[in-house]
């Protein structure tokens, strides 16, 4: 038995192996055996070539998906379903309907040709066709078809990889907002309880010092009174005056009340910036002050700025800004702890600064320019800045969080943040904030 006559053992089954090195699968539907005993022959010595029969129309469906030819060689008039409807058929359906379809008729004329181009097919030759003409047409379209659909695949792997990307984004994004939010309320938590129990006591000792003051005052003259009276006290009191340095003390206990109370002074200060800045106001935005929340922010950031920063404020007129502040606080702290952070690692710089201004930029935008001399931001950098978990900070001082969670506060006011910085020019850090949020 030659090769041949060897893969003819069924006409309706597949009687060449379709090996995985055979990229080519032709399909051939035609009732007339002799013309698949014939394609058969032609087709034996390309080893590349995979073939497949069918004899029934009714069946060609079922055998083309089963298969999945690169070509589809049909006939044009069969016993049961005829070419035109059979190539109709394959084009509606999902799994063939791209496949390409070489007609093969007996029937040479234009207007047949016409119409089954018309209705879809790719190619028609006159049966039986020349051999080599015949495989240079398989491979052709069976080439343009593979082709084809490696383009969709690679289309379709760039669609899933984007997006892949921006579930990854999302992610991401999600991520450090639950963090920001536990970092927000955490920390909103423990200074809001600080700023509670200091605000007792403080309280009372600022309103107890009032008193002290008259009473002090009061002895003071009730002494003066005295020495009016009796201006030669008895040895025992002059002694003791002696003794205890009365004039220093009533000199130094003035001055020292008038310092106690500015030191406290500043305490009732640090306990209200306490309060402003923990603000718990993450249900609902509020009109808000925002150099009061500067201010604060300032004030808790005092113990680092004291190591040599000096702050410049230059404030505009602002009107007041529907925000959640204590979001709004936690950004400028941010901003400026980097600041503070760069300003600190030039440990020759003499004149550390950071300038802070503020300006109304139309009725319904104000912005904020926080600007430092430190070091400055190298280009490839900047361009990282705002990323979630990107720092240039040793491991344990810096989670690179800071920016990005500047970012994402900024976007839940509707408003923006951005850089400018130029390595060894310092930076400065620019805030355009919507005073009104639109509904969206
Ligand atoms: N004013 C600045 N001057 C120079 N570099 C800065 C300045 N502000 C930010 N950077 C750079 O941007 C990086 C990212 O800042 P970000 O605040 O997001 O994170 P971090 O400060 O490193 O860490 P975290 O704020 O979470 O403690 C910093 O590591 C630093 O390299
Ligand atoms: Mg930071």
């Amino acid at each position: 038995m030659n090769v041949a006559s060897e893969k003819m053992i069924s006409a309706q089954t597949t009687v060449v192996d379709n090996s995985q090195t055979q990229l080519v699968r032709v399909l051939l539907v035609d009732d007339q055996t002799t013309v698949n005993e014939a394609l058969q022959c032609m087709l034996a010595s390309e080893a590349d070539i995979a073939y497949h029969y069918c004899s029934s129309a009714d069946e060609a469906l079922k055998k083309a998906i089963a298969v999945s030819p690169t070509v589809i060689l049909q006939d044009l008039i069969m016993p049961d379903t005829d070419g035109m409807t059979l190539v109709q058929q394959f084009r509606e359906c999902p799994e063939t309907c791209d496949i390409p379809i070489i007609m093969l008729s007996t029937n040479d004329d234009p207007n047949t040709k016409a119409e089954a181009f018309a209705i879809g097919i790719n190619d028609y030759l006159v049966k039986l066709p020349d051999e080599i003409e015949l495989i240079a047409r398989i491979r052709y379209h069976s080439q343009a078809y593979l082709n084809r659909q490696a383009h969709t695949a690679a289309l379709v792997a760039q669609a899933q990889a984007k997006e892949l990307e921006a579930m990854l984004q999302e992610l991401r994004r999600t991520q450090t907002q639950l963090i920001q939010t536990e970092k927000l309320s955490s920390l909103g938590q423990m200074l809001a309880g600080i700023a509670h129990e200091i605000n007792n006591p403080v309280s009372f000792i600022f309103g107890n010092l009032t008193y002290i003051d008259n009473y002090v005052q009061d002895l003071l003259d009730l002494i003066q009174l005295y020495q009016e009276t009796y201006p030669e006290p008895e040895s025992k009191i002059q002694k003791h005056l002696e003794a205890i340095d009365f004039d220093f003390v009533h000199e130094d206990l003035l001055k020292t009340l008038q310092s106690t109370r500015i030191g406290v002074e500043r305490m009732v200060q640090i306990v209200l910036a306490l309060r402003n800045f923990s603000r718990h106001d993450h249900t609902e935005m509020k009109p808000s002050n925002i150099h009061e929340g500067i201010d604060s922010t300032l004030l808790i950031l005092g113990h680092r700025l004291k190591q040599g920063i000096e702050v410049t404020r230059n404030y505009g007129e602002l009107p007041l800004v529907e925000c959640y502040q204590a979001q709004l606080n936690q950004v400028f702290m941010n901003i400026l702890n980097n600041a503070i952070d760069a300003l600190m690692e030039q440990e020759s710089l003499p004149n550390k600064q950071i300038w802070i201004q503020t300006a109304c930029l139309a009725e319904d935008q104000i912005e904020i320019r926080i600007r430092d001399n430190g070091p400055g931001i190298p280009v490839e950098v900047q361009e990282k800045l705002f990323e979630p978990f990107f720092t240039t900070k040793p491991v344990g001082k810096g989670t690179g969080l800071g920016l990005s969670i500047c970012q994402q506060i900024m976007k839940n006011h509707q408003s923006s943040i951005c850089v400018n910085s130029k390595a060894g020019f310092g930076t400065e850090f620019v805030i355009q904030l919507a005073t009104h949020q639109k509904v969206v």
